[in-house]
């Protein structure tokens, strides 16, 4: 994705890439700082796998709402309701690590590693250490200084394919088939019942009878609001299995159950199903344009010192 163009009087040789973000952006100012990223995310993760489910979707609803500004990050206060309290993110998680990891990187460099980009670091190494593709991602975003619950309108798993590809088409510049490759993150991560009980009571007959059978029991259960693994086979694993899955009616949401089912989307399921090197490959790109959406670059917005609250400005 490197553009070199290069000027003939001046023999000026400006590497483009991603608008103003670039692989490796930190080099000079703090060389430490991925491996910091990735060093704390593999402590998480030798504790808590899960943890790859939980910066997947927190960096989705970051860029999904205002570009990939960390804005989800932000926490309320008595005169604003941020993000983060919408009813959409009640179930995101992985606030604590980020947090965690700019303290470290604070103590390192100050005011000059951006929330945005650890979330999107720690997403990459995240996915690396469960079994997904390794990449590269550019960096340079700068943090965003709105965060608004009324602005957070990403569309629910009950909406149809149409609508929930339009709102990646328009709202976040990412073509249908990169829509189907990054709910590949689906891969990883559970539903909680409250997401698709409405497809139990009269059963759907897209779903395969015997996973409903399992959800009607464990949705009954006297607990809270149980949950179950969003891909049945391989829950721990970024791996093409979420596809094969779908394609057996064993989508537990049901976007991604659709997903097999409509025309526009189920050829790149059938392929991503029987070729996981090329869902691999083409899951990594998607990520680095998921991670590019609408970012704040150069002197925009700030570093904030506190990944939660925006830098007191005078
Ligand atoms: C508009 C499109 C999408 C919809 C409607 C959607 C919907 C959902 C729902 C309802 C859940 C269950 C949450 C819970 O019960 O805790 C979920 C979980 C998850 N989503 Fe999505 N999703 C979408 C796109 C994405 C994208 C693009 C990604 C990442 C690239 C993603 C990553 C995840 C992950 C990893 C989980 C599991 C979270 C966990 O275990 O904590 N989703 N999604
Ligand atoms: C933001 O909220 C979280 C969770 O409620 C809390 O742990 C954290 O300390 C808060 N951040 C600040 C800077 O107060
Ligand atoms: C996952 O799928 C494979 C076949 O693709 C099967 O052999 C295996 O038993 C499945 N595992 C689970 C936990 O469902």
């Amino acid at each position: 994705m490197k553009i070199i163009v290069i000027l003939p009087f001046f023999c000026i040789i400006l590497p483009l890439v991603f608008g103003d973000l670039k692989v490796g952006f930190y080099e000079s100012s703090c060389p430490e700082a991925e491996s910091i990223v990735k060093k704390a995310v593999q402590n998480r993760f030798n504790r808590d796998k899960t943890i790859t489910a939980a910066l997947l979707r927190l960096h989705f609803h970051d860029c999904a709402v205002r570009g990939c500004d960390a804005s989800i990050l932000i926490n309320s206060t008595t005169s604003n309701t941020a993000e983060k309290d919408s009813g959409t993110n009640d179930d995101v998680r992985g606030f604590d690590l980020i947090d965690k990891v700019k303290e470290s990187l604070e103590s390192a460099c100050p005011s000059t590693v951006s929330c945005a980009d650890i979330i999107t670091l720690a997403t990459r190494s995240a996915v690396a250490l469960s079994g997904g593709p390794k990449y590269e991602v550019p960096t340079g975003r700068r943090d965003g200084l709105v965060s608004d619950v009324r602005e957070v309108n990403i569309p629910g798993p009950t909406s149809p394919v149409s609508i929930i590809s339009e709102f990646f088409n328009r709202n976040l510049g990412l073509t249908t088939q990169e829509m189907v490759t990054l709910f590949g993150a689906h891969t990883v991560g559970v539903a909680h019942c409250s997401f698709f009980a409405d497809r139990l009571s009269t059963p759907d007959p897209t779903m395969d009878p015997a996973l409903n059978t399992k959800l009607v029991k464990l949705c009954s259960s006297r607990d809270d609001d149980p949950s179950t693994p969003l891909d049945q086979n391989t829950s721990l694993l970024v791996d093409n299995k979420f596809y094969q899955q779908i394609l057996a009616k064993k989508g537990v949401l049901q976007i991604d159950q659709q997903l097999a089912l409509d025309k526009g989307t189920k050829g790149f399921v059938t392929d991503f199903a029987s070729n996981g090197a090329k869902f691999q490959k083409s899951f990594a790109n998607a990520m680095v344009k998921m991670g590019s959406v609408d970012v704040l670059v150069g002197s925009q917005g700030e570093i904030r010192k506190k990944c939660s609250v925006f830098n007191t400005r005078n």
